[in-house]
């Protein structure tokens, strides 16, 4: 079953963009551009793509656009390399019309540059990130960032995790604001999970650090009928069984919370499965000796980067018949051959899982999917990386609580 707006607890108090008048005014649409830029080029342009909805919608209804964003970690000053006037190209070559390129997010100059704008045209700020008030969720800043604007949209799902200005202080200022596309389909599909997801319910769930996704695996272990677990994260937990793991990755710190989480899942009747056998080499960079070992256990020497053919086999057949799944993190280090395969199998296996709801988490296995050519075969793959897990834990989002209308 589809989850809604007001599914999101009190996102009845939320209004879509749908419900909007903007005919007009200037609109301060929050976006997350944060892409990859390798020699001054976006070199992966998904959560640009994933804005136009609401950028075609605000224009088409009339709206002056001051679109606003983050990119990378600049630490509240200008640093060059994260400058956002490579996506301000890109996003006007998208768009096939002009985007006025914005050198800052505030002054005298921007303000103006907001009054001149007219219907349908668009203004992209500089990276907010320049300004320290941004990551300190600085009411100052707000205050400067809302004279740009009449009215506020949030399309930014992939940063509503952070207390920041621009998603938080900000629609906090404002009456007028609004959720926009994106960030209502983010919502909407990620409720799947969290709420009545359709069962059986599966997660499988990988990456290097069990501490990254102990709130994660907390929260779906009481969901989820069986939670599967591939990449480095496996090695803690194999540790806490007393598998041997040779010199593989694992949380040292973390291996008593591993053993705890699996019996809290034995207790919810929760499966956790482990790979039983591994792709392991003995050295990583370059590669050395690529084997598979012959069961769970890994010889002295030896490290595990990847799950083995028998993992496979056995994820693959427990996947069968599941009608909601939710995937978060690569199986092995997927980005060196040929520990791919892990993750790529999984990938076409759950690709393969007819009338099944199949929802990707963000982060590396998005990067994955889509070297895969796979991505077409997933309901839905979330723009946020830590955002989307926060979801699934069922935390309350500062970028979301803040488009809440207090009821007058
Ligand atoms: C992301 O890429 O996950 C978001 O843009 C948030 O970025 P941050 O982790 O630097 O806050």
């Amino acid at each position: 079953m589809k989850a809604t707006l007001s599914d999101y607890p009190g996102g009845q108090l939320i209004k879509s963009i749908s419900q909007g008048d903007f005919k007009n005014k200037r609109v301060f649409l929050r976006v997350d551009f944060n892409v990859p830029l390798k020699n001054g080029k976006v070199t992966d342009d998904t959560r640009i793509t994933a804005a136009l909805p609401t950028i075609n919608f605000l224009r088409e209804k009339g709206a002056r656009l001051i679109i606003a964003s983050h990119l990378g970690r600049p630490k509240g000053k200008p640093e060059a390399a994260f400058s956002l006037e490579p996506v301000a190209t890109l996003l006007g070559e998208k768009l096939k019309s002009d985007v006025v390129f914005a050198h800052e997010a505030t002054g005298y100059p921007v303000l103006k540059q907001s009054k001149e704008l007219r219907e349908g045209q668009i203004m992209l700020l500089e990276n907010l990130r320049y300004y320290a008030g941004e990551e300190s969720n600085d009411n100052e800043f707000a205050v400067k960032l809302s004279a740009l604007a009449d009215a506020y949209v949030n399309d930014a799902f992939g940063t509503c995790h952070r207390a920041h200005a621009s998603v938080s202080a900000l629609p906090g200022l404002l009456q007028d604001k609004y959720a926009g596309f994106l960030l209502e389909k983010e919502i909407s599909e990620l409720g799947r999970v969290i709420h009545n997801p359709d069962r059986p319910f599966v997660a499988v769930l990988g990456g290097s650090k069990v501490s990254d996704k102990v709130g994660v695996i907390e929260a779906l272990l009481v969901k989820s009928s069986k939670i599967i677990i591939g990449g480095a994260m496996a090695y803690t937990f194999l540790r806490a069984l007393q598998v041997d793991v040779g010199s593989s990755l694992v949380e040292l710190d973390k291996v008593t919370l591993a053993g705890k989480i699996m019996t809290r899942a034995k207790e919810a009747k929760c499966q956790i499965l482990l790979p039983v056998d591994h792709k392991m080499a003995t050295s990583f960079d370059p590669p050395h000796a690529v084997k598979d070992s012959e069961n769970a256990h890994i010889p002295k020497g030896w490290m595990g980067l990847d799950i083995g053919p028998k993992t496979i086999e056995l994820y693959t057949r427990e996947l069968a018949g599941t009608k909601c799944l939710f995937w978060n993190g690569p199986m092995g280090v997927f980005e060196q051959k040929p520990f791919d395969i892990g993750t790529m199998s999984l990938a076409q296996a759950i690709a393969d899982l007819p009338n099944c709801v199949k929802v990707c988490g963000g982060g590396d296995s998005v990067a994955a999917l889509n070297t895969s050519g796979l991505d077409q075969h997933f309901t839905h793959i979330s723009t946020g990386g830590g955002a989307s897990l926060e979801m699934i834990e069922g935390k309350a989002m500062p970028g979301i609580e803040s488009l809440k209308r207090v009821p007058r």
